[in-house]
């Protein structure tokens, strides 16, 4: 069975809680995935445990220090690092698996880059956009570290030395800019998790995720059939799953041209895809 290790360093451990609950506490509990929280302050080595210093060349905002990042990196690459172990929240469970680093399929080896080495991602919003076939590819890891800067950013030789322990990614979740990268660990951690196979109890529910296909998903219906004077599309009582399909399609199709036309630039589309956007 295939296992994934995380391991988060951070000044706030107790935002990276919600990784135990719901999905991810089950995968945890199902010796899927093991997540360790690592305290960067542990690595701080004056009396006031300072981990930021004003910037050279003036500027607002404080940077985080090399010396305690560097030390904090070191040690979690290594499996030396002192640190909580999150247990599943689900109230059944005895004890998660953490022993059993299956192998995994290599993974994809980009340029130059030992394939062996530890993922480290660093959240910042000067990262490269995260997508989802990011989180495809990082599903096949088995060990991804995530390296938590607050204020205005870690020192860059950080980012700079980890490479050579690790294969490194400055990651962004969206335009916008949150007051550290705690919240953007959550966000990727749960989109990669989700995908490791055992973790979604159906397989097609991620093979028809938005974006898998290049598109968003259309809309879904369940009971009652009728629901304050609003009617579920009548060609899904049809019985005929090729019309289905195709009205699902269409469906995605029109909310895509509609809300983010600029993916359909890239989406894979056929004649009968065309016609529906009206571009034939
Ligand atoms: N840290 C602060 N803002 C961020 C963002 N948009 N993405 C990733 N990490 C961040």
């Amino acid at each position: 069975m295939r296992h994934l290790r995380l391991d988060v360093v951070t000044i706030f451990p107790e935002y990276l809680e919600p990784l135990r609950h719901a999905l991810l506490g089950k995968a945890i509990e199902q010796g899927i995935l093991s997540v360790g929280v690592h305290d960067l302050r542990g690595w701080a080595t004056d009396v006031h445990k300072s981990v930021d210093d004003t910037p050279y060349g003036g500027g607002p905002g404080m940077v985080m220090k090399p010396e305690v990042w560097g030390p904090a990196l070191d040690d979690v690459a290594a499996g030396t690092a002192p640190g909580q172990e999150l247990t599943t929240s689900l109230p059944h469970v005895d004890k998660p698996r953490h022993d059993d680093l299956a192998g995994v399929d290599g993974g994809a080896a980009e340029s130059g880059e030992d394939p062996d080495l530890p993922l480290l991602l660093v959240p910042t919003p000067a990262g490269t956009p995260f997508t989802q076939a990011d989180a495809q590819e990082w599903a096949k890891e088995e060990h991804i570290v995530f390296a938590c800067g607050r204020y205005e950013g870690i020192d860059q030789r950080v980012v700079a030395d980890a490479a050579n322990r690790y294969r490194v990614r400055e990651v962004s979740i969206g335009d916008y800019v949150l007051i550290g990268g705690e919240v953007a660990v959550l966000v990727i951690a749960e989109a990669i998790v989700r995908l490791i196979p055992g973790v979604l109890g159906n397989r097609r529910s991620h093979e028809e995720d938005s974006f898998s296909d290049g598109l968003l998903e259309g809309p879904s219906y369940t009971k009652p059939r009728s629901w304050r004077g609003l009617d579920v599309p009548e060609v899904l009582f049809s019985g005929n799953h090729a019309k289905v399909d195709r009205w699902r399609r269409d469906q995605a199709l029109l909310r895509t041209q509609a809300v983010r036309p600029e993916l359909l630039d890239t989406a894979v589309l056929d004649a009968a895809d065309r016609k529906v956007l009206g571009r034939e």
